[in-house]
């Protein structure tokens, strides 16, 4: 369209006199600003200037830069995560291309995320890392909230109670699944099988939302979508597999390289974590999370990650 076409510029502006109208606003008062007003610039649009005034080391090691840009990278991701399920779970008129969209989204955040963790399994010096992960202590990606949240918006709160008390739990109520989640008994000293500061910590800021949003998405969350709306559809089904594969199984095996790669071997080495047995925390086929038990078989669900590790196996 030649926008600048006499015509053009007439309706334009009877369309925009109409829009102020509305609000009982004068439109040559509005134009009168505009023609004052400064150009967009693309460093004031993305707050380039407070974006990266956000990276504070607390050692002088150059790697420590690279550890903290990754995680609000990944903070950023999973708050696109966060962003499509809101749009899954909020929307009236939700039909499956819609559904199927955006979880092709979530799916290709994590999976971005998955290709890109070795930026931290291979791209720090391990004894920088070992050096500024002690002036971090006691925290902790463990601390993530948008992490948790995630998986809240996903499924049923029962699904996400520790592997042990889950198959014999017959509480309903959220309340109950709050206090039994897998990552609550999980984050247990070494030394003394007590809860860790780091989860200590977070409790305090974050059970009290946890608990709201767990109410508020008993009935509204990925999962439930699916039972009442796309239950066998396949092409649904197929999504939903990959990305409980990749949340529960890709995110978690890609995270745990860097664990491993960092933290393994020297007993010295485990106070630079948030405290926890790592090594019998982290793994997929211990945590056993699926975000949709019923699209998986018994067999699947008792090999829970197996399978992945047999292919990073054979391709290393
Ligand atoms: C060198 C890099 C990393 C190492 C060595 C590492 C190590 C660990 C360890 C040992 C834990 C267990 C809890 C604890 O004892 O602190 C943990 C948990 C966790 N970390 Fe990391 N981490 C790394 C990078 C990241 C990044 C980039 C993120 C992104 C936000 C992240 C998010 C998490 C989350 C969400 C958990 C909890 C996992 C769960 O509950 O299953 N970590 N990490």
């Amino acid at each position: 369209m030649d926008s600048s076409s006499d015509k053009d510029l007439h309706d334009l502006l009877t369309k925009l006199r109409q829009k102020y109208a509305v609000m009982g606003q004068d439109m040559a008062s509005y134009l009168d600003g505009l023609l004052h007003a400064d150009y967009l610039t693309y460093w004031d649009y993305v707050h380039l200037d407070t974006l990266l005034s956000l990276q504070n080391p607390k050692t002088q090691f150059p790697d420590e830069k690279v550890f903290i840009i990754y995680h609000q990278i990944t903070e950023l991701y999973f708050n696109l995560v966060l962003w499509e399920l809101d749009q899954i779970v909020d929307k009236t008129d939700l039909d499956e291309t819609f559904f199927n969209a955006r979880l092709d989204r979530v799916i290709r955040y994590f999976q971005n995320l998955c290709s890109s963790f070795d930026i931290m399994s291979e791209g720090m010096e391990r004894e920088q890392f070992l050096m500024f992960r002690m002036s971090l202590l006691p925290a902790s990606g463990f601390q993530s909230a948008q992490y948790r949240m995630i998986e809240i918006k996903s499924t049923d709160m029962i699904n996400l109670v520790d592997p042990v008390s889950r198959p014999s739990y017959t509480s309903r109520d959220v309340k109950d699944h709050l206090e039994k989640l897998y990552w609550r008994s999980g984050a247990t000293e070494l030394a003394t099988g007590k809860k860790t500061l780091t989860l200590q910590q977070f409790e305090q800021k974050y059970m009290k939302e946890f608990l709201e949003l767990g109410a508020r998405h008993s009935t509204k969350n990925i999962l439930r979508v699916y039972e009442s709306r796309f239950a066998g559809k396949p092409e649904v089904v197929s999504r939903m597999r990959e990305y409980d594969l990749l949340a529960n199984v890709y995110w978690p095996l890609s995270h745990m390289k860097s664990a491993a790669r960092y933290l393994q071997k020297d007993p010295e080495d485990i106070k630079a974590t948030g405290g926890t047995n790592w090594q019998k925390y982290l793994p997929p086929r211990f945590q056993k999370i699926h975000f949709f038990p019923a699209l998986w078989s018994e067999q699947e669900k008792a090999e829970w990650g197996r399978p992945a590790v047999e292919k990073a196996l054979q391709r290393s």
